[in-house]
């Protein structure tokens, strides 16, 4: 498996201070910006757009952004979040009307695709579009907020993509999304994620990088 990636949701984020704050916690050793983009319809809840991606991008933000978008409809937006500067795109595909057409505007657009699947959306969406993923970001919360706790069923969801990734031949990430702490991740990643998206876990927490420490010391085991 390629190396762990930590992806920090800046939703847990001091918003008054952003810029500072996504840059703290990238020193504190985490790889990618997890973006989430609510919009108070697709899930019950309002946060941020294109405008802050292009604000923290002026800011000198480097690292990888990672949109992950719940919102309906989809296909509006993305050109607007890749010209703010995004690297990888997601969506969920019960927002989609159309799912290919939604990853090759992604891929078009010059980011990385994926698709999220909530707890309980099955993985046949994943059928006939593997060949068009760079990632398959799976929810162990139900969209809208952070801070809940981790839905163990996942696990299994996890072993059931990471056997058709692995089957497929095709270089996709597997991304984890809710309720990640430092006592779960040792057993998300065994499960088969490479890419771990945390929020409260980190940011909560007055040190960054004692927190990121204990992920990866949890990792490497
Ligand atoms: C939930 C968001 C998550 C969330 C993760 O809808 O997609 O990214 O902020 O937060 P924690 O790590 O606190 O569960
Ligand atoms: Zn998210």
């Amino acid at each position: 498996m390629r190396p762990f990636l930590i992806a920090p949701s800046i939703l847990s984020a001091d918003f008054a201070r952003l810029g500072d704050d996504v840059k703290a916690v990238l020193d504190a050793g985490t790889d990618v910006v997890h973006f989430d983009v609510m919009d108070n319809h697709y899930v019950p809840n309002l946060t941020i757009g294109p405008m802050v991606c292009t604000a923290l991008r002026n800011y000198g933000i480097t690292a990888d952004i990672d949109v992950h978008l719940m919102v309906k409809p989809v296909d509006r937006i993305i050109p607007d979040f890749a010209k703010a500067g995004a690297s990888i795109i997601t969506f969920h595909p019960e927002a989609s009307e159309h799912i290919d057409r939604t990853l090759q505007l992604i891929k078009e657009s010059g980011c990385k695709a994926g698709l999220v699947f909530n707890p309980a959306t099955p993985l046949h969406y994943l059928d006939h579009v593997m060949d068009k993923l760079d990632v398959i970001l799976l929810m162990s919360v139900n969209p809208g907020f952070g801070g809940q706790s981790f839905i163990p069923a996942t696990l299994d969801k996890l072993r059931q993509v990471r056997a058709r990734i692995d089957a497929s031949g095709f270089d996709i990430r597997l991304e984890v999304d809710g309720g990640v702490k430092v006592d779960n991740i040792a057993e998300i990643a065994a499960a088969g994620a490479d890419m771990f998206v945390a929020g409260s876990a980190i940011f909560n927490q007055p040190d960054y990088k004692v927190v990121v420490d204990k992920m990866r010391a949890e990792l490497a085991k």
